[in-house]
């Protein structure tokens, strides 16, 4: 710890999906950031090779959103939502359904990704309510998949160490879909491996379970990326599409940490050509400046719901305090026009070939059982220590941060998402820095 950190109390902030002991007897702080950068407490530049936790995708300390939200708390601090509005909130909305896919232009807004997979579940259940169809009440969700960390996240999501606490109270009515992901067939696949679209025909066997008049949604990332990078086969969102069609059911397309530009497209919707009847968002919405999340509801979703409600009254019994908050609203429009005007996605489809290459030449590397890639997204799959699933990524991680680069890690899998103005010379960086690490790492 550095001199100036040593006064710090760390015992009263209990840290989230972190092993807080560990971190208390060592810790490591950012205090700025800038473009690709932090930098520590103890003064070290740190680049992001994660842009933060997949949010910051226009990079650090964005003059042009500083700018927006502090003139906004200037103007107005708050204004609520129920009931009332603010220019802005519109404003943020009209801007937000321009990214999506055309057809998915009814935005609400939430302040996470948990609220927005909480909100769109609920939007399906009022969907088919409203529409007669009242006892669709089961989501299936999908092995490994992540939704955040709401009751309703958990329980469609896949992943145990995420539910099992809890598990006595999950969301009664969940289904699963197995995962994708297949080292066998599909181990250092650059893109979308061309085996396992034949997984998508699962749901055949979950409705002839629980028969479709009983399934409201199912809900997918399109790319898995918290659980390890898992990059959908060729032809399995085209596939589980139709059948979620064929069988009335709504399919909801987790786009959390895909949309905005994550795969050089606006959306992994947009990407795959593949259009959903809901989008679940944020982090990149407004570069993460201020929390935030949204759902992207079809008009279909959106006017069923709407007028069913009887005149005057409303109609959909869901919101928050914090919805379109003016701050965060006014980050959102000033993060859009961002991406735009500074063709970000383009400059990551641009620089996805490079990145691949580069993730894909640590093939060889000591431990390295997979290299998995889509857009500016790198998974590196490590063997694992006999009794001591994620010990060796964690070393790997603290080597990189040591040498100067942030990586994250799930489980022993490494992951890269930098910000979408990273360029060649840091690809390189961070690549060269992991391989470094892994011949380091016992
Ligand atoms: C696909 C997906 N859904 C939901 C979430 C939860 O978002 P939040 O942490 O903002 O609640 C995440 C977070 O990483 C995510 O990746």
């Amino acid at each position: 710890m550095s001199s100036n950190q040593t006064n710090l109390n760390l015992s009263n902030f209990w840290m989230p999906f972190t092993a807080n002991r560990q971190f208390k007897a060592a810790p490591r702080l950012f205090k700025s950031a800038k473009g690709m950068h932090y930098t520590t407490t103890d003064d070290r530049a740190v680049l992001d090779a994660t842009a933060g936790l997949w949010c910051v995708n226009a990079g650090h300390g964005r003059s042009e959103i500083t700018e927006a939200v502090r003139q906004q708390l200037e103007t107005m601090d708050y204004a609520p939502t129920f009931q009332m509005g603010h220019p802005l909130a519109f404003e943020a909305a009209t801007k937000v359904a321009d990214f999506m896919p055309a057809g998915l232009d009814r935005i609400f807004f939430t302040n996470s990704g948990s609220e927005s997979v909480d909100t769109a579940l609920k939007m399906a259940l009022a969907y088919h309510r409203a529409r007669g169809e009242g006892q669709r009440t089961r989501f299936i969700g999908r092995e490994r998949g992540y939704h955040g960390v709401g009751f309703g996240g958990i329980s469609v999501g896949g992943i145990l160490p995420n539910r099992k606490a809890f598990s006595g109270n999950l969301m009664p009515h969940v289904d699963h879909l197995p995962h994708t992901h297949n080292l066998v067939e599909a181990a250092f696949t650059r893109g979308q491996p061309t085996w396992g679209a034949h997984l998508a025909d699962e749901l055949e066997r979950l409705v002839a379970l629980h028969d479709a008049s009983t399934i409201a949604a199912v809900i997918v990332e399109p790319l898995a990326g918290s659980t390890g990078v898992l990059v959908p086969p060729k032809g399995y969102l085209e596939s589980l599409r139709e059948l979620c069609t064929k069988h009335g059911i709504l399919l909801i397309f987790d786009e959390v940490i895909t949309a905005f530009g994550r795969l050089g497209a606006p959306t992994a919707s947009e990407y795959f050509n593949v259009v959903p009847d809901i989008i679940t968002m944020a982090k990149a919405i407004n570069n993460a400046a201020i929390p935030m999340g949204a759902v992207a509801a079809s008009r279909v979703v959106h006017d069923t719901v709407v007028n069913a409600g009887a005149e005057n009254a409303i109609e959909f019994f869901h919101g928050y305090t914090y919805t379109a908050h003016p701050a965060a609203a006014a980050s959102a429009v000033a993060t859009l026009d961002i991406y735009k005007r500074d063709r970000l996605f383009e400059h990551a489809k641009e620089l996805s070939g490079v990145f691949e290459d580069a993730a894909h030449e640590l093939r060889g590397s000591p431990h390295v059982k997979d290299i998995r890639n889509l857009g500016l997204v790198a998974g590196i799959e490590l063997e694992s220590r006999p009794g001591a699933v994620g010990a060796r990524a964690y070393d790997v991680f603290l080597k990189c941060f040591e040498a100067g680069v942030l990586v994250r890690y799930t489980g022993d899998i490494l992951a890269f998402s930098p910000p979408l103005i990273v360029d060649e010379r840091q690809i390189d960086q961070i690549f060269s820095t992991v391989r470094d690490a892994l011949r380091e790492v016992a």
